[in-house]
């Protein structure tokens, strides 16, 4: 065992959502550099963690009618089942709501508090008095008090760039409630980052960055260090502030912590040495591999926390890019935002872990999935060189030599030649690299499969007294493939190890040092993959596919707006369809009509007064071309009740009366009535 000790975290998964490609391109990266260091000696772990708080998990659970706790449950259980189904292999698997988060949460705030960076003053915030919590930006809604444009979330306008504070909007309304927000005071701690300005700075510079990253770093550093507001209001799903009742950490004060944590229950469980890796002077090495959308929170706030609370600071964060797919953002109406499960029920996960690692460099460049590309790289390197070079030479092992491998090396210079070839891979694979790494190693693959081509095996298994030229290139080409299956096995492990059980070896080390196999037995070849069929890619896009024009109305938070956003667009701000917990929101309720009536001026209007069970709404619909108003007094009908109330030029309309069909004579209420047909899409 060497001595280089790391530790390596990829960014927590929020635990409101399932694993999409778009994360995957995170986890397999840094999964695959976690085992090319386990198999170079090192002693490396990787932890990670569902990221459990905060105002989303809180309203979702509520809206489910489950407590926050049951759904970050059966979040993590689908979590870490696409994890491990593709591969993705952590020494240990957390939560940030756990006792190890909360308490090293606890003495961090404590310990920066102790060192004078934490304080607390009244602001005043918007606040939803149906709903009896503050707002968070990104759920209030309304018209752009630049521009007027409507729909307008939180604190910028999507159609003319303008900024402003979310109580500015005009018309401004709760996205949660509907309801028109007040402003409210309440007491914020804030975390002064601007303490730790000349740290940062040069922290910044010292390499612990990527060029780029350390570049925009220091554009930030050059306009200001803003302080931090670290808590929010209860009711919050997360962990009270310890000397502040009804206070709770901002769920982005305790997330990098749970990196900690994790490694706390690791440690725990295996007996390792916590403070080895955190302690202010540890010698250690610290990774997180993140996305380029969280940069601030880890380049920044991180260090400046870990620094302030007396620990150490990271060795280096790694970010990548953003996941597009055929060159385009993911998309839901295209279909190709895939979550992970949606790919595992067609498709090998190893094409991906392959592709990506083709695709990837150590920059923060975004990286594209085009189906077309996928398939033939698939196709033509994994199944087409190096499987190939198995299946062409273990045939006539097992059959003519009974699967013993010949007692000497044909050709030791080639050999050896794939053996000094693990100096640049691993330099390669070290630096993140991967993509140049693959073609290095395909570069090798297109040599072995040259060999065989040149010695024609399949040739001299037909002469007379060939055998033992037959038995030597047949066994250099399994030596070969056994080198080849070494180099891939970081990335592609479930191959290696079905391609161990085959060549009868021991899990592979790196193969510095590899000697080639003699008169030694392999087992029967099986086929280690398949080529990828474009059907099942197809097969997935269909899937994935959510039919827009299905799209019920409703009353949606914008994705959440990260620090950083501003420099970058987010894969995951996706607006264009919903999710069947965003369908659950819409309060649907049986309503009779208490009285329908004419409205002067509108030509399509009717005014109804609708009884929802105890409450009575005031709803226009535009029904009248199909209905007369006596018609419809005593008849039910559907209502979505939670529609926001909209003002129109006639008064206030409070939901939405449910009706199908083409319209003209032709829109039938969803009641007990004859018109409406089953299957009718609902307008
Ligand atoms: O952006 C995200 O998805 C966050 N859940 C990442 C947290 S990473 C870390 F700081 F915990
Ligand atoms: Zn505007």
């Amino acid at each position: 065992m060497s001595d280089r000790k790391i530790l390596v975290t990829s960014a927590l998964p929020y635990a409101n959502g399932p694993i999409h490609l778009g994360h995957l391109v995170e986890y397999i990266q840094t999964d695959i550099w976690v085992r090319f260091q386990k198999m170079r000696g090192h002693q490396c772990y990787y932890v990670c963690a569902d990221d459990t708080h905060g105002t989303p998990i809180m309203l979702r659970a509520d809206r489910e009618g489950i407590t926050p706790e049951q759904l970050i449950a059966g979040v993590e259980q689908q979590h870490r089942a696409d994890f491990s189904e593709f591969g993705v292999a952590f020494d240990h698997y957390h939560s940030t709501h756990s006792e190890e988060n909360k308490t090293l949460s606890s003495a961090i705030y404590k310990s920066l508090r102790d060192g004078g960076h934490i304080s607390s003053r009244s602001i005043t915030q918007a606040y939803d008095p149906v709903k009896n919590m503050f707002l968070p930006d990104r759920f209030i809604k309304g018209d752009c008090p630049k521009c007027g444009a409507t729909d307008q979330y939180g604190d910028n306008c999507e159609a003319c760039g303008a900024t402003y504070s979310p109580m500015e909007l005009k018309n401004a309304v709760s996205a949660i409630s509907g309801e028109k927000p007040i402003e409210k005071d309440s007491v914020h701690y804030f975390f002064n980052l601007g303490h730790f300005a000349e740290m940062l700075s040069d922290w910044t510079k010292a390499g612990h960055l990527q060029p780029e990253v350390s570049n925009k770093m220091a554009e930030w550093l050059e306009n200001g260090l803003q302080e931090w507001d670290i808590s929010r209001d209860a009711p919050y799903f997360g962990f009270e502030i310890p000397d502040a009742p009804g206070k709770y950490f901002y769920v982005w004060l305790d997330a990098p912590i749970g990196y900690m944590a994790s490694f706390k229950a690791l440690c725990d469980k295996q007996g390792l040495t916590f403070d080895e890796f955190w302690q202010k002077d540890s010698t250690a090495e610290l990774y997180h591999f993140i996305g380029k959308d969280i940069i601030y929170f880890h380049a920044l706030f991180w260090p400046a926390m870990l620094y302030g609370a007396d620990y150490r600071t990271p060795s280096a964060i790694f970010a990548h890019g953003f996941l597009t797919v055929n060159g385009e953002k993911m998309s839901k109406s295209r279909g190709t935002f895939i979550k992970a499960r949606t790919y595992l029920e067609h498709l090998n996960p190893e094409y991906l872990r392959y592709y990506f690692a083709a695709k990837l460099s150590a920059g923060v460049d975004d990286i594209d999935l085009s189906f077309d590309d996928f398939t033939q790289r698939v196709n033509s390197d994994l199944v087409g060189k190096v499987v190939n070079i198995a299946s062409r030479c273990s045939g006539f092992i097992t059959k003519r030599f009974d699967g013993l491998l010949a007692a000497e090396c044909a050709e030791p210079a080639l050999f050896q030649q794939f053996i000094d070839a693990n100096t640049s891979i691993a330099e390669l694979y070290e630096n993140r690299e991967f993509g140049k790494a693959m073609r290095e190693i395909m570069a090798l693959a297109d040599k072995a499969n040259q060999y065989i081509d040149d010695k024609k095996p399949w040739l001299i298994a037909k002469e007379e007294g060939k055998d033992a030229e037959l038995h030597a290139v047949c066994s250099m080409g399994v030596n070969l493939f056994r080198l080849l299956v070494a180099y891939l096995r970081p990335v592609i492990p479930t191959l290696a190890t079905n391609a161990e059980s085959f060549l009868n070896i021991e899990p592979q080390a790196w193969p510095s040092n590899a000697t080639a196999l003699l008169n030694h037995h392999i087992n029967s070849f099986t086929p280690l993959m398949t080529r990828v069929e474009a059907d099942k890619i197809a097969a997935i896009v269909e899937a994935s596919k959510e039919n827009l024009e299905k799209t019920p109305p409703v009353v949606k938070a914008k994705a959440e707006k990260k620090p950083a956003e501003n420099t970058v667009t987010s894969n995951e701000a996706i607006a264009e369809a919903i999710d069947i917990e965003d369908f659950a929101k819409i309060d649907l309720r049986i309503a009779r009509i208490i009285k329908a009536q004419s409205v002067e001026g509108a030509e399509k209007l009717l005014q109804l007064t609708v009884d929802i069970g105890g409450e009575t709404r005031n709803i226009f619909a535009g029904i009248k071309s199909a209905y007369s108003a006596e018609d419809l007094e005593g008849k039910l009908t559907v209502v979505v009740a939670n529609l926001k109330p909209r003002k129109m030029r006639f008064g206030v309309s409070e939901g939405m009366a449910l009706a199908a069909g083409p319209g003209g004579k032709e829109i039938w209420l969803l009641s007990p009535d004859e018109g409406a047909k089953s299957g009718m899409r609902v307008k």
